[in-house]
């Protein structure tokens, strides 16, 4: 049956899904029906992740085993340590990351994905094991020695702790958690929808989670919180931030960190990163990237009138990590590490009802072709 080519598959549903769904006109996220508003004041990014894995909010018993299962299990492998203090310590952490998942899946290679017990298990490991590898890599590649979890802090603390070897505010590991909660799920995205082909193969967790790594990595998806930061430096001062935008609309370039597309109005993560940006600026004095920001919002929006473009969850995620003094580079590692959540829900949910994934194409090339010898072309 013929059908009509919808470049980038846009409007076209690939899954039936209870994990999470977007208004787009509204700007409404929600997890399992639960918004993000809500979900950011009341939950943590480890309930959150039970959540969207399981289907609904744990119990006390359920949390307490689950929070017991993800200390458990923190902690890597010498041999991964290893491995990554064998990469080319200018490589990017994504490529790191992504290798590092790879591996993971030879150290627990129980391959029979029905296992349901097994598949528990890999939704702890990866869960729990993707934050220590992003900070030993983030250390190591520095030549700086590897941080082991530390069981009496929080998830993000934790993570935090890992990465600078120092225990963070309070304030600063709540607004940490906030933006795991954020980054967790996001419907039917390029990076899910990757884990999902893959996950269709019957391929393992590890494979999977490494195949969507690879697909965040790009500046069209996750990779774009890095360009925000990297522009709103380069734009300096907020009486820049017009001509700047102005060139880069004559000359048709993207703006980073705009542009959605299922939102047509501002994208409600961008809003809560910016009061979490204020939260943290009240207590740590502001950056003078967030004033950038502003004026970019503010001139972006003029210009771009009409279009339904204006700023996406990576437009503010990056200053709140720039103040926290996390490297660039580092911000789309924790985009995946917070999205591992969201794959391996949506990996449990396409194996319930798996079918492989094997689309159609238009064929626009030739037919009959004689091979024409080397020496005749
Ligand atoms: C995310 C994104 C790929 C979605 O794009 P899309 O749904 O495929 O939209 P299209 O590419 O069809 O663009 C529609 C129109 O909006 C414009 N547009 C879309 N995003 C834009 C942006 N960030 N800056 C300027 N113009 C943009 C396109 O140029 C196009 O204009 P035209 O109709 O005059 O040619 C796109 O908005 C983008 O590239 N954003 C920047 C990267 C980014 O922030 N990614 C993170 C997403 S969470």
């Amino acid at each position: 049956m013929p059908h009509d080519f919808m470049p980038g598959l846009a409007g076209i549903p690939a899954a039936k899904s209870s994990i999470s769904d977007v208004d787009g006109q509204r700007g409404v996220l929600e997890y399992r029906g639960i918004r993000v508003e809500e979900l950011c004041l009341r939950s943590s990014y480890l309930e959150t992740a039970y959540l969207l894995l399981f289907g609904h909010l744990p119990t006390q018993p359920q949390f307490a085993r689950w929070h017991e299962d993800i200390l458990h299990h923190r902690r890597i492998k010498f041999k991964i340590i290893d491995l990554l203090k064998c990469l080319p310590e200018q490589g990017h952490p994504m490529d790191a990351l992504q290798a590092a998942v790879a591996a993971l899946g030879m150290f627990y290679p129980g391959r029979n994905v029905q296992d349901i017990e097994n598949n528990y298990w890999s939704a702890v490991r990866l869960v729990a094991k993707l934050p220590t590898i992003v900070a030993a890599w983030a250390r190591l590649r520095h030549g700086d020695e590897y941080i082991s979890p530390r069981d009496d802090l929080g998830f993000s603390e934790n993570f935090l702790y890992m990465l600078t070897e120092t225990v963070p505010l309070p304030l600063w590991g709540d607004i940490f958690d906030d933006c795991l909660i954020l980054h967790a799920e996001h419907t039917m995205n390029a990076s899910t929808f990757t884990g999902m082909v893959t996950a269709s193969t019957l391929a393992d967790p590890y494979t999977v989670v490494a195949s969507s790594i690879g697909a965040l990595k790009g500046p069209l998806h996750g990779g774009a919180n890095e360009e925000v930061v990297e522009m709103l430096k380069k734009i300096g001062k907020p009486g820049k931030a017009r001509p700047y935008l102005e060139e880069q609309v004559r000359a048709k370039q993207r703006l980073m960190g705009f542009g959605h597309r299922v939102y047509k109005v501002k994208d409600p993560r961008a809003t809560i990163l910016q009061g979490l940006c204020e939260r943290l600026f009240k207590e740590c004095g502001t950056s003078p990237l967030y004033e950038v920001a502003l004026e970019v919002e503010r001139v972006a929006e003029e210009l771009l009138k009409g279009k339904g473009i204006y700023p996406n969850v990576d437009f503010y995620s990056g200053i709140v990590y720039d103040k926290m003094r996390i490297e660039t580079d580092l911000f789309t590692p924790l985009f995946a590490m917070a999205r591992v959540s969201g794959w391996v829900a949506h990996w449990l949910e396409q194996l319930r009802e798996n079918k492989l994934f094997r689309p159609d194409q238009i064929y626009s090339g030739e037919h009959g072709q004689p091979y024409v010898p080397i020496e005749q072309r």
